[in-house]
């Protein structure tokens, strides 16, 4: 990666996109997770934004995320779920985190510790982390003893496979039997939840009291038939990278390892600076594309460990703002020689916001098959983030 190399997150984006949620889900409250580095976008500042846009959680994965956004000085309430065996949750208690816990180990541990209220997690199908259903009399009959001791059983929390509305709804239905032997002994968590981006924004029943949003919040669609514009979210991250390498290659010569790409006539070829060790995916070369000097241009050949090549010769004019590119060629031998206009240091947008004509991280996901979800988790953290 060349110092160059940049991700830059429109937090007024993220600011933007909580309204848009917000309003979506109604008079819940909402969650931002920012485990995974804010899924790539830099979880200090993303946690800030949204702090500032009236979020009213944080959910992380595990107590080093927590207490890396404590150390920063985030203040919101922080949830964090999924635990190493053995932990104390001493840090917890130490730096004012919530647990959610998932078995009566974990419950005894955070009571000991001396935690003011906990989350308890269950799993009602989706075979992760949680308290399974034959567990749940035990897990309750003692978060109710310890209840009586003072400690607040905050929250209750599952999560969504997303397979299908019946699988969900058989979900939901566990988690309301699970909230009513709660209700039973005597215990009303205020904080019921089970909700992710796609679950909050589909089901009105599954909203309860909070709502957990991650991949929405960044501007992103959890849906595979619905863009972020749809929905009216902007996708806060864009990356991009200057170029550093203009070459000539002949028709029939390849580029990159293994010739997986050779020329098919005379063209022009930009070397950019990042690789699959900035979390670029590797089965990208011949498939996804990047935006240089307003036009779409493919990347080309393998790409490697620091470095990708893309073909300006195959320039085509970049879409306005749908998904769909309009199919003039501007090759080597149009007029004016498009490649001939791109200098080095030119700016090359990887991914963005499709709706300022950049390709989008839906686009690199359909085109790498993976999801868009793996695009922006998978960045390296050493590509400098900036933010406005
Ligand atoms: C427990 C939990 N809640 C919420 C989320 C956020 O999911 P999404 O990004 O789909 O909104 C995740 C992410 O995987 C999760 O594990």
């Amino acid at each position: 990666m060349t110092q160059e190399a940049v991700i830059r997150v429109d937090t007024e984006a993220l600011r933007h996109n909580v309204r848009v949620l917000r309003q979506a889900v109604g008079r819940v409250k909402l969650m931002a997770v920012v485990k995974a580095n804010a899924y790539g976008h830099g979880s200090v500042e993303c946690a800030k934004a949204f702090e500032e846009a009236g979020v009213d959680w944080l959910g992380v994965v595990d107590l080093d995320e927590a207490i890396a956004l404590r150390e920063a000085g985030v203040r919101l309430p922080v949830l964090s779920w999924l635990h190493a065996p053995g932990e104390t949750f001493e840090r917890a208690v130490e730096f004012g985190i919530t647990p959610a816990v998932s078995d009566l180990a974990q419950l005894e541990a955070v009571a000991a510790a001396g935690a003011p209220a906990v989350h308890l997690c269950l799993d009602t199908g989706l075979s992760r982390n949680g308290a399974v259903e034959s567990e749940w009399e035990a897990l309750f009959d003692r978060a109710t003893e310890l209840a009586a001791d003072g400690l607040v059983i905050e929250g209750v929390m599952s999560h969504l496979s997303n397979t299908s509305p019946q699988e969900d709804g058989r979900q939901m239905a566990e988690f309301v039997k699970a909230v009513g032997m709660l209700i039973e002994r005597g215990i009303t968590p205020p904080l019921q939840h089970l909700a992710a981006s796609a679950g909050a924004l589909v089901y009105d029943g599954a909203r309860i009291s909070m709502v957990r949003f991650g991949l929405a919040a960044y501007g992103l669609s959890p849906f595979p038939d619905r863009t972020s514009a749809d929905l009216g979210l902007r996708p806060a991250l864009t990356l991009s990278a200057p170029v550093i390498g203009i070459k000539r290659v002949k028709a029939g010569e390849g580029t990159s390892y293994g010739f997986t790409w050779r020329a098919t006539h005379d063209t022009t070829i930009a070397l950019v600076g990042l690789g699959y060790a900035d979390g670029i995916e590797r089965h990208a070369g011949n498939r996804a594309r990047v935006l240089v000097g307003g036009r779409l241009c493919p990347v080309v050949g393998r790409i490697a460990m620091n470095s990708l090549t893309v073909d300006l010769g195959a320039a085509v004019g970049a879409r306005p703002s749908t998904t769909t590119v309009s199919a003039f060629e501007v090759g080597e031998s149009a007029p004016g020689g498009f490649a001939a206009t791109v200098a080095l240091g030119d700016p090359v947008v990887l991914f963005g916001d499709a709706a300022a004509g950049h390709p989008s991280v839906d686009d690199w996901a359909a085109a790498t098959g993976t999801i868009n979800y793996e695009v922006v988790t998978r960045l390296s953290p050493r590509i400098p983030r900036s933010y406005r």
